[in-house]
């Protein structure tokens, strides 16, 4: 027998909106700003774009509705939920996967958010918009950002910096903070994005970046006798990172949703808050990559550049814009900001874990993860110079990190979720999910229905099409 645990009251949300920011706060980060363009540029352009929205729709709702209708009904950690729902079965170790996915995750993701602090600084100096056309443009950025980023020392600071501005905040609990906060930055974090884009797409040469991100070439594809259209040049490896960067950048698959919705009181409508979560988080990351990529190709830079395209375009973007030395600095702090409140529910995850697992008190599980996640980072920070050289699968240890976390551990979770919710809940979860629906919950059966056959099956079928190594 389970000894019950003394239960202490749990913390809710302040009101349902607070709990749509945070939730928002927690989807729309580094993933929508800094990582959906890069991967973009790397993978094709437009194609990876309409494969990445079919994510969202066929696979990241259903999940996200799961995550929070389990977290709503067991009013628990990922771990404990499972217990409380299914107890006496081993459906706990999904939440399991999800916490140790958040170790690797925010260890990495603090390494960007750190480099991001630190061009908010640059940009108070003058360093970003240093780079005119006249001063070696969006190429000089480039290498200003690799130097930067290969100095070790500065690396590890602003990781640590990052960590313990996260820590402070889940330390001081759920409420404080981060809903207030969210209220003003969101907003502004648009129009910022919407200036970007708008210039962006006035530099001469863009046009060429508004094709590549926009418009999929198609070719023809011969299947016995049939000639079928599809898009050229995309492949498994792309699915795959398509499909893993819908949960990063939902923040789908670890628990952290499911963490957000057990703050929810149980009559708190959970299909709204789907979905404007999830229209939120991709009208950003559509508006980043219309900012990002025809300011590339306007620049000459090429759209494979990486995770430093960020820092090596924006810059040069800033320059060349009349206040460009304004809006650098607004850029760069909001993106921080929407960062940390990325970060946080990462870090959430985890010290909920412990507080409802392990009967740690919050003022000792915050600081003792964060401490644990700033060391697991370090290699992260360092790969970019001191460690460049250790290779693993042809990849540096921070993209080992990124990679595995964003398009297995993630995708995984989200499987497991969603057979959960379809094979080990079954018609309860509709019921559950529909407790406090303004209109009841009129898709209750076609989400039970995704949630057991085609969300499971097409993220099966993406990973065991990448791990057998088709195409
Ligand atoms: N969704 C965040 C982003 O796009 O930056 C990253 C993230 C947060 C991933 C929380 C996973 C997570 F659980």
């Amino acid at each position: 027998m389970v000894k019950a645990k003394p239960r202490r009251l749990r913390e809710h949300w302040g009101s349902r909106f607070g709990f749509i920011l945070a939730a928002t706060g927690s989807a729309i980060g580094l993933g929508n700003i800094w990582k959906f363009p890069y991967i973009t540029g790397e993978h094709g352009g437009a194609a990876f774009v309409v494969v990445y929205l079919i994510c969202i729709i066929i696979i990241g709702l259903p999940v996200m509705m799961a995550e929070l209708a389990v977290g709503r009904t067991a009013q628990r950690n990922p771990v404990g939920a499972y217990k409380v729902i299914r107890p006496g079965t081993g459906w706990f170790l999904v939440g399991g996967l999800g916490v140790l996915a958040g170790f690797v995750i925010l260890s990495y993701y603090s390494v960007v958010a750190g480099w991001v602090m630190a061009y908010v600084f640059k940009a108070i100096t003058g360093a970003v918009t240093r780079f005119t056309a006249d001063a070696g443009g969006a190429a000089a950025a480039k290498g200003h950002f690799e130097s930067f980023a290969a100095r070790p020392g500065l690396s590890v600071l602003w990781h640590f910096v990052f960590m313990a501005i996260c820590t402070f905040i889940i330390f001081r609990g759920v409420r404080s903070g981060i809903e207030a906060a969210s209220k003003i930055l969101m907003p502004v974090l648009i129009a910022i994005l919407l200036v970007l884009v708008v210039w962006s797409l006035a530099l001469p040469g863009s046009a060429a970046g508004v094709r590549f991100y926009l418009v999929p070439k198609i070719t023809t594809v011969d299947v016995g006798p049939l000639s079928i259209p599809f898009f050229q040049g995309l492949t498994w490896s792309a699915v795959l990172i398509a499909l893993g960067h819908a949960f990063f950048s939902l923040s789908l698959g670890m628990g952290a949703m499911l963490t957000y919705g057990s703050y929810l009181e149980r009559n708190a409508d959970l299909s709204f808050s789907t979905a404007t979560i999830a229209v939120a988080d991709t009208v950003i990351a559509l508006l980043a990559g219309l900012a990002l990529l025809p300011a590339v190709f306007a620049m000459g830079l090429a759209p494979d550049g990486g995770p430093g395209l960020l820092f090596h375009t924006l810059p040069a973007v800033f320059a060349s814009m009349p206040g460009g030395f304004v809006f650098a600095i607004l850029f760069f702090v909001l993106v921080a900001l929407a960062a940390i409140t990325s970060g946080i529910s990462v870090l959430e995850v985890v010290t909920a874990f412990t507080i409802g697992e392990m009967g740690w008190r919050r003022r000792v599980a915050a600081p003792v993860i964060g401490a644990i996640i700033f060391v697991i980072g370090i290699p992260s920070a360092l790969s970019f110079g001191a460690m460049d050289k250790f290779r693993l699968f042809g990849l540096n240890f921070f993209d080992v990190m990124d990679y595995l976390s964003a398009n297995f551990f993630l995708p995984l979770g989200g499987l497991l979720i969603a057979l959960f919710v379809g094979w080990g809940w079954g018609p309860k979860a509709i019921k559950a999910a529909a407790e406090g629906s303004y209109h009841g919950f009129p898709t209750g059966r076609i989400w039970l229905w995704m949630c057991r056959t085609i969300t499971p099956l097409a993220v099966a079928a993406i990973i065991v099409a990448k791990v057998a190594g088709v195409g």
